[in-house]
């Protein structure tokens, strides 16, 4: 294993332990784990979760949402609504999802910039917490659909304050040129608004920002915040979500801002011009990140001419995109192997394309051969949900490990499951 990742280390979920040859999470041996349910398999931390959770709770008490996009399954949602969360949904299968692990209508935070007229449908009807909209043209839709019958909403504007965060071009949101929210400072965001406070169609509890995810420099809370209150103010609004993206670490060098920075700095952004307010955060990769690890079984090791050493595993790209989308860096372990001599190995998938990596230059043993296992660190967001099923490989299993069992949670996709949406040909459609 590489001698930099010890236990404590925050890119370990919070139960792992890691000794020579082995490491065990949630009292689970990674080893046993990959051969009772086979891999890849992304392993998590339960107890992690319900930290996370309690956590961002404490920071923020006036109300935390779990971001459900960054791993959407009924256990997730059954666990963070156990643990006093709202949930955070942005289309009609998220929002299916969490109804039926049992999170009632009232605990879901409904998103999207581009929410169809059966997502608005159900939100209304069911009655949300909070609706937050995105647009001019979504206002008019809820009235039209509340005009028509469908009941009226408790409701957040989504403003986009526009700051750039430290991160990744793809995942910024909260920028002047956002698809997402109206533009703070915009005549047709205070147009919208006072649109919205004399409808019936909304009730209009509050302002919603997000600006975007894996956010390092807590400063731009703070400049958010800053530019977002006097909306508050103005039209007497007493809620302020400010949405998700605290970063986490992902690799041994890395770090992170804490929780209680991150809730410090909106509170005071906050509460130097408006202590009232009800200050609320949505957390998606927080919480679940580094919960988990993917485990792979290699399937062969390669040394080429100018001395890489690529070892190619069973999972890769399908698994986990964002080394693909965003160049991100990943930590990687050989829990069957003793510490020992190591070398650089570059993690490769089994998909067609070259940029199927899953990490580079990374510290394995020496000896790493065809058959052993590996772990991929800090898999537990935006990996199973990003997931696809390129070359028909099918999505991994997932397992949720706590007190020495595992239960399986998201079972392992099949080509008999991928054959079911393959319907040629149609019957009814035969002409
Ligand atoms: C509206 C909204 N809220 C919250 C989140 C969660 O972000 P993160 O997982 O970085 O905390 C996202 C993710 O992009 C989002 O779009």
């Amino acid at each position: 294993m590489t001698g930099a990742v010890t236990p404590g280390s925050p890119i370990l979920p919070d139960t792992a332990t890691v000794r020579p040859g082995r490491l065990v999470i949630g009292g689970c041996d990674a080893l046993d784990l990959a051969a009772r349910f086979g891999t890849p398999l992304i392993v998590y931390d339960e107890e992690h979760l319900r930290q996370r959770c309690r956590e961002a709770l404490t920071a923020f008490p006036g109300g935390v949402s779990y971001a459900t996009k960054a791993f959407s399954c009924r256990a997730m949602a059954a666990l963070a609504h156990a643990e006093g969360l709202t949930l955070d949904v942005a289309s009609a299968g998220e929002f299916l999802v969490t109804r039926s692990a049992g999170v009632p209508a009232d605990r879901l935070v409904v998103h999207g910039n581009n929410k169809s007229d059966a997502e608005l449908r159900l939100a209304l009807d069911q009655g949300v917490h909070r609706l937050v909209i995105d647009s001019a043209d979504e206002f008019d839709r809820i009235t039209a659909l509340t005009g028509a019958g469908h009941l009226a909403a408790d409701a957040w504007l989504r403003i986009s304050p526009g700051v750039t965060p430290d991160t990744h071009p793809s995942i910024a949101t909260g920028h002047s040129r956002s698809k997402f929210g109206l533009p703070a400072g915009a005549a047709a965001t205070d147009r919208l608004i006072e649109r919205m406070l004399a409808s019936r169609s909304v009730r209009l509890r509050g302002i919603h920002m997000h600006l975007g995810s894996q956010i390092r420099d807590l400063r731009a809370y703070d400049v958010a915040v800053r530019k977002t209150v006097p909306y508050l103010r103005a039209w007497d609004l007493p809620e302020l979500c400010v949405g998700g993206g605290l970063a986490v670490a992902y690799t041994a060098n890395e770090t992170a801002p804490s929780m209680a920075s991150f809730a410090q700095t909106v509170d005071q952004a906050c509460g130097d011009t408006l202590p009232a307010v009800r200050l609320s955060c949505e957390l998606g990769r927080w919480i679940v990140a580094s919960a988990a690890i993917t485990l792979y079984t290699v399937g062969t090791v390669k040394h080429t001419p100018d001395g890489t050493t690529i070892a190619a595993v069973d999972g890769g790209m399908t698994d986990n995109m964002r080394v693909a989308l965003y160049g991100a860096k990943y930590e990687v372990l050989a829990p069957g192997r003793p510490q020992g001599r190591e070398r650089p190995v570059t993690l490769v998938g089994k998909h067609c394309e070259s940029g199927d990596v899953l990490a580079a230059d990374v510290m394995l043993p020496e000896d790493l051969a065809a058959g052993d296992v590996v772990c991929s660190l800090v898999t537990g967001a935006y990996g199973y949900s990003m997931a696809s099923s390129y070359n028909r490989l099918g999505r991994p299993a997932v397992v949720f490990a706590s007190g020495g069992r595992a239960t399986t949670v998201l079972r392992r996709e099949t080509p008999a499951d991928m054959m079911q949406l393959d319907v040629w040909p149609s019957p009814q459609e035969e002409s």
